[in-house]
């Protein structure tokens, strides 16, 4: 039997917020709760979690929150990941690290984040990295199941190549919806791998991890992060804006349609980067920041 997929693929706000950093921000659950409220009033409703953030801990520090206040869990989305193993003292159970996506784990992992996320459901389960062992055909029974329940509505993947995203696309009646990867002006291998032209041709939301690449954008010290600060920072005078505001104009710029995910528990500057929505980069413009990370120009 076929299952029932809503057809709609990824219906997440334009731009999301991770909260891999969660436990560094440092916030009582009060302060959380007033932080997830405010990227609501922002428009930002998708949030991007995975099991082993901060340790295993913030999917906890998230559902603490969201305890608070229950009736948000209907505003939001929630993109959580499983897949990883991460040998952590609040995990004496994993020995090595490495990646499980046998069935039982990808059912116990979303039971146990369902569990500390305080929620009844997941909107978009993603499968964390690929793994050499992974058998489509168990991740399909394990989707099946989870859907079937009622556990997880969507279903995505996250670091895959073109070719691992079809392999376990062929096994499944669940449509992929996302493919979560890193995207920013100092990382463009995904920009020219094919990552995006597949992306676009099967309608698969592009969602960029780390888009300032994880602060080194800002602090980097190599040659390439010096180059690409130059040019940002010469457009942003031009154009009035800051220059994280223009990496996510940068980034909304492709066709391909990509979903910043921001990584900082700034309010403020996840304030600047739903305002970047309205920064038209012209080709010139997209192209200068493009060869200032190459070190070259175009052929
Ligand atoms: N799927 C995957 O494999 C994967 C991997 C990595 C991350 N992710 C997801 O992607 C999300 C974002 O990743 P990320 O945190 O690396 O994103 P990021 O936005 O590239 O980096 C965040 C870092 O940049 C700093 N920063 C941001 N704006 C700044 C500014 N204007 N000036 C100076 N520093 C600035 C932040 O510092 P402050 O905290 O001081 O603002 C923070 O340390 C994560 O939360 C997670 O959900 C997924």
């Amino acid at each position: 039997m076929r299952h029932q997929y809503h057809p709609l693929g990824f219906d997440g706000s334009r731009i999301a917020q991770g909260f891999w950093r969660m436990n560094e921000w440092n916030m009582t659950a009060e302060a959380s709760l007033g932080f997830i409220e405010a990227c609501l009033d922002l428009g930002v409703t998708t949030f991007d979690h995975a099991d082993i953030y901060g340790d295993y801990q913030c999917e906890t520090l998230f559902g603490n929150a969201l305890a608070l206040k229950p009736a948000l869990r209907e505003k939001m989305e929630i993109v959580t990941k499983c897949g990883i193993l991460l040998p952590s003292s609040n995990r004496p159970d994993i020995n090595v690290h490495r990646y499980d996506y046998r069935a039982e784990h990808i059912l116990a992992s979303v039971d146990r984040s369902l569990a500390i996320l305080q929620c009844e459901y997941i909107d978009t389960l993603l499968l964390h990295r690929p793994s050499p062992l992974m058998d489509a055909d168990e991740i399909a029974q394990a989707f099946d199941l989870l859907f079937t329940l009622g556990k997880v509505k969507h279903f995505g993947v996250s670091n895959f190549t073109t070719n691992q995203f079809d392999l376990l696309q062929s096994r499944l009646d669940a449509p992929l919806i996302i493919n979560q990867v890193e995207l920013s002006p100092l990382a463009l291998q995904h920009f020219e791998d094919g990552t995006l032209d597949h992306a676009q041709r099967h309608a698969v939301t592009p969602m960029a991890w780390s888009p300032f690449a994880g602060g080194e954008l800002f602090s980097g010290t190599d040659e390439k992060a010096k180059r690409v600060r130059a040019i940002l920072g010469e457009m942003a005078q031009n154009k009035k804006c800051s220059v994280d505001q223009l990496v996510v104009a940068w980034l909304l710029r492709h066709p391909s349609g990509i979903c910043p995910v921001m990584g900082s528990g700034k309010i403020e500057r996840l304030a600047a980067a739903v305002n970047a929505v309205s920064i038209e980069l012209s080709d010139d413009d997209w192209f200068r920041v493009w060869i200032a990370s190459q070190g070259h120009s175009v052929a």
